[in-house]
């Protein structure tokens, strides 16, 4: 059976992680989530104290930082390691998420993580989900959908996520958060979040997890 390359871009929290890691499973896919490679990277200069607004620290940088994707033991899910270190967890925190989107817009740090998305993506059979997945690591894949939703849901389950691990948070600081790294993440420079022009768009302001889900696996029936 044909493999493909299904990308999935979108706006923050349009839950584009939890539907590409179910199609993943379904499919037999290798899901790649590219948001923690840059999430992982922020983790690393915030810890090492980079000044990342100093562009020629970047490459120095860089080569001191390994990521991995392995699947938990138990649950099988996939998850990010940084030097040999799984912090799939640590890089949901809210401080990461104010800087990711600055770190993210530099040259360097975007060519560090495509290369490596681009390999992984190799013998396709994946389904990765970011930012430019269809309009720069992968331009060719064979589907490519784009995911948005109402602004209040998608804070709504943001706030959900993060409260549970951090109940000081508040609803306006997630709803800033997501407003400005959207900001960012389309206004940038290199690679800026666009939607592919042959994207499928997938609003799921009103879906449940199930009905996205089949709605994707159509579209990859349709792409095969
Ligand atoms: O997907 P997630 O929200 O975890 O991504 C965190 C941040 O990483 C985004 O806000 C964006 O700044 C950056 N990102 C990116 N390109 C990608 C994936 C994520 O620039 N392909």
């Amino acid at each position: 059976k044909k493999k493909i390359i299904v990308a999935i871009d979108g706006w923050s929290s349009c839950g584009k992680s939890t539907l590409a890691r179910a199609l993943a499973k379904q499919l037999g896919y290798i899901y790649v989530d590219s948001g923690a490679m840059y999430r992982a990277i922020t983790l690393y200069f915030l810890r090492e104290h980079i000044d990342w607004t100093n562009e020629t620290l970047i490459p120095a940088a860089l080569e001191d930082i390994e990521l991995d994707f392995r699947p938990n033991e138990n649950t099988g899910e996939i998850e990010i390691y940084l030097n040999d270190e799984n912090v799939e967890y640590l890089i949901r925190d809210l401080i990461v998420a104010e800087k990711v989107s600055e770190i993210a817009a530099i040259k360097d740090v975007r060519a560090f993580a495509v290369e490596q998305q681009q390999k992984m993506g190799k013998k396709k059979g994946i389904v990765m989900d970011g930012r430019d997945i269809g309009t720069v690591v992968f331009p060719r894949a064979e589907l490519k959908i784009f995911m948005t939703a109402d602004n209040a849901v998608r804070v709504e389950r943001r706030f959900k996520e993060l409260v549970e691990k951090n109940p000081n948070i508040s609803v306006e600081e997630v709803a800033e958060n997501i407003q400005m790294r959207d900001y960012i993440d389309a206004n940038r420079e290199i690679s800026p979040l666009r939607q592919a022009k042959d994207a499928i768009v997938l609003d799921n302001t009103n879906l449940t997890q199930d009905e996205q889900l089949k709605k994707a696996l159509k579209l990859v029936k349709g792409a095969v």
